[in-house]
C-alpha cells in the first residue's frame, strides 16, 4: 500500500497533486480545434439528437452532486439549455417527471453509488435517455447508462474526492461544448473554451505550488468550531464543495451559503468566533461579493478570500488565496482546488485520519 502512495503521506495528498496529469487525460483526444467542439463518441448521440434536448437534469450524490451543480451552470451558460442538478438520493423517492426531451446525466466517481444507480433505473423505466459521467470503467452505473463520458481520473482511494471531482467539472464543460455547438455557441466561443481547457493543467500546477501558504491559512481556520463558506451563482457550488470537504475530514461544522442570502438570516451568527471563506471571482458579481465581505468584516468576522489577481479589495484587510483566471464559465474548476488543500491541511493540523474519515465510506453501495 505504501508503494502506491509514491512517497506521499496520504492518498488525498497524492490525488490532489495528480490533477495536472488527470486533467490532461480527460481532455486528451477530445478537443476538436477545427470546429471548436468536443468529440464525445461515447455519448452515442447524433448531432440531431443533441439538438433535440430542451432540458438537462444531472443526478449525483455528495461531491458528485456539487460537481453536477457546477456542470448545470456551465451547460446553461454555454449551451443555453435549462439545466439543473439534484441529489440522486432524493430523486427516486419523489415520483420524478421523466421527459423524452430531457438529457439525464448520472455523475459518479465509483459508478457504484446505489442512490445514483437507482435514479438511473428510475429514468430508464420511464423511458428517459441517460448518459453517465463516471470514473470507473465498466462499473454498474456506466453499464446501465445509454452512453457516457469516462473521467479517466485514474484510481481514487481517499474518501474525500479531489481529482475525480475536477474531472467531473471538466467533463461537464465538454458536454456543454457538445450541446452548445449544435445550438448557438459560436465556433470562436467553442475555441475559447477549448484553449482554456488546454491551459488548465498548468494553471492547476501553479495553484498546487501555493500549498504551503494555503496550509498556513488552514491551520488558523482549523481552530474555529464552525465556519461559513460563501459564494454566489458560479461560486455557490464551489462553496458547497469547500464546506463538504472541510466537514468530511476535519470534523468542523462548515456551512455553505449563497453570499447573497447571508443578509437574510445567517449574518446574525457572524462574530469573531465564526470565520468565513468567501469565493470572490473577478466577474460581473465582484462588487456585490466585496460588499458582503465588508458586511462580514464589520461584524467582526474573519474572512479568507479565494479570488483572482484583478479583484481590488481596496481598504478591506482580507487574506487572499489568488487563483489564475480562466474563462468565466470555467472559473469554478480552478476556484475549487485551493479548497481541497485547505481541508487537507486543516485535517492534517488536527491530526485526523485524512484518507478514512470516521462514519464515511468511499462508495455507498447500500441504502
Ligand atoms: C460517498 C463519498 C463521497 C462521494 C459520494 C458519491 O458518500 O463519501 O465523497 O462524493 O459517495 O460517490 P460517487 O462514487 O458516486 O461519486
Amino acid at each position: 500500500e505504501d508503494l502506491d502512495l509514491g512517497g506521499y503521506p496520504h492518498y488525498m495528498a497524492k490525488e490532489i497533486q495528480e490533477q495536472p496529469e488527470s486533467v490532461e487525460r480527460i481532455i486528451r483526444g477530445r478537443l476538436d480545434d477545427r470546429f471548436g467542439v468536443a468529440r464525445l463518441d461515447g455519448l452515442n448521440l447524433t448531432p440531431r439528437e443533441l439538438r433535440g434536448f430542451s432540458r438537462v437534469k444531472i443526478l449525483g450524490c455528495g461531491s458528485a452532486y456539487y460537481a453536477g451543480q457546477v456542470g448545470a451552470t456551465m451547460i446553461e451558460e454555454l449551451a443555453r439549455i435549462p439545466a439543473d442538478a439534484e441529489a440522486a438520493s432524493e430523486f427516486r423517492y419523489r415520483n420524478p417527471i421523466i421527459e423524452a426531451d430531457t438529457l439525464y446525466i448520472a455523475v459518479s466517481q465509483s459508478g457504484e453509488t446505489i442512490d445514483t444507480a437507482f435514479a438511473v433505473e428510475e429514468i430508464k423505466r420511464k423511458g428517459g435517455r441517460v448518459v453517465g459521467l463516471v470514473n470507473v470503467v465498466g462499473s454498474t452505473i456506466a453499464r446501465a447508462c445509454d452512453g457516457g463520458v469516462y473521467l479517466h481520473a485514474g484510481p481514487e482511494i481517499a474518501v474525500a474526492s479531489t481529482k475525480a471531482l475536477t474531472n467531473m467539472a471538466i467533463g461537464f464543460a465538454l458536454i456543454a461544448l457538445a450541446l452548445g455547438r449544435v445550438r448557438d455557441l459560436s465556433n470562436a466561443d467553442g475555441q475559447r473554451i477549448i484553449d482554456a481547457l488546454r491551459a488548465m493543467p498548468g494553471q492547476i500546477k501553479s495553484i498546487l505550488d501555493e500549498g504551503p501558504r494555503i496550509a498556513e491559512h488552514a491551520k488558523e481556520f482549523a481552530t474555529a468550531n464552525s465556519l461559513f463558506f460563501v459564494g454566489r451563482v458560479r461560486g455557490y457550488p464551489v462553496a458547497r464543495e469547500g464546506a463538504q470537504k472541510f466537514k468530511e475530514i476535519s470534523y468542523r461544522h462548515a456551512e455553505a451559503y449563497q453570499t447573497s442570502e447571508l443578509k437574510h438570516g445567517p449574518l446574525a451568527l457572524i462574530d469573531a468566533a465564526l470565520p468565513t471563506v468567501a469565493i470572490v471571482p473577478a466577474d460581473e458579481l465582484t462588487d456585490r461579493n466585496l460588499a458582503a465581505v465588508q458586511q462580514i468584516k464589520a461584524r467582526g468576522g474573519a474572512v479568507l478570500a479565494v479570488t483572482h489577481e484583478d479583484v481590488d479589495f481596496g481598504e478591506l484587510d482580507v487574506p487572499r488565496i489568488v487563483v489564475p483566471k480562466t474563462e468565466p464559465e470555467l472559473d469554478p474548476i480552478l476556484l475549487t482546488i485551493p479548497l481541497q488543500l485547505l481541508a487537507y491541511h486543516a485535517a492534517l493540523s488536527l491530526g485526523y485520519d485524512i484518507d478514512k474519515p470516521r462514519n464515511l465510506a468511499k462508495s455507498v453501495t447500500v441504502e
